[in-house]
């Protein structure tokens, strides 16, 4: 693996998750927040309804790596139904909908702030990760662009409205076999 930014030169999975300290970044209401998603170059995050096809086993690396940087995963109903979520060794949030209608996010977020939950990584999918981005609620964005095309249908990384464009910087950028892994921070 290749660190293309910032600071070129090798590096690995390992070494790159090393550095990465979201615990460092406390916020007072509710955990830190960063997504992680993959997509193809066509922005698909699905092929034949699922996320598994997209990514390398690097990926599948990289994903390991960044939940065992975190106190707790968090899903979207959705994701849930469709991917198979079992022997997490963190937490597992899953939002879903109850007889009061959908999750009040902020709400949520700041009890998993009072029971101790410091970092929080959010899998997706699409509709949650819409909805957090709404509500102001995400620090940061990993993002495996896998090199290939898929067309058809499927959802992007993020679906829905958005209030306004969110603005990030790009915190760094790896490069393995011509899979692309980005990290991006909210302005
Ligand atoms: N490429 C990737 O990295 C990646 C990652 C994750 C998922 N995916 C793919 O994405 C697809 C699932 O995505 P999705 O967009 O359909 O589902 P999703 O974002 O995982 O879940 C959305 C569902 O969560 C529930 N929900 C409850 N409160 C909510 C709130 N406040 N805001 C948003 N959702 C709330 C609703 O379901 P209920 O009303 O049923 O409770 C809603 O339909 C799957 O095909 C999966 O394979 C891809």
């Amino acid at each position: 693996m290749r660190r293309l930014l910032p600071d070129p030169g090798p590096t690995s999975v390992e070494e790159q998750l090393d550095t990465y300290r979201p615990w460092e970044h406390p916020r007072a209401e509710r955990p830190f927040l960063a997504m992680n998603f993959a997509a193809t170059v066509d922005g698909r995050a699905t092929i034949g309804g699922v996320s598994g096809p997209i990514g390398s086993e690097t990926d599948t690396a990289m994903l390991v790596g960044l939940r065992s940087r975190f106190d707790a995963v968090m899903i979207g109903a959705g994701t849930m139904r469709a991917e198979r979520y079992s022997g997490l060794s963190k937490r597992l949030v899953v939002v879903e909908s109850g007889p009061q209608g959908r999750v009040d996010l902020p709400a949520l977020l700041r009890s998993l702030r009072e029971e101790g939950v410091g970092t929080l990584l959010c899998e997706g999918g699409p509709t949650l990760h819409g909805a957090l981005q709404t509500a102001g609620l995400v620090d940061e964005l990993f993002l495996t662009i896998a090199p290939k095309l898929s067309g058809g249908g499927a959802p992007r990384i993020l679906e829905g409205e958005l209030p306004a464009v969110a603005e990030f910087e790009l915190a760094w950028l790896l490069e393995h076999e011509g899979e692309l892994f980005a990290r991006y921070s909210r302005r």
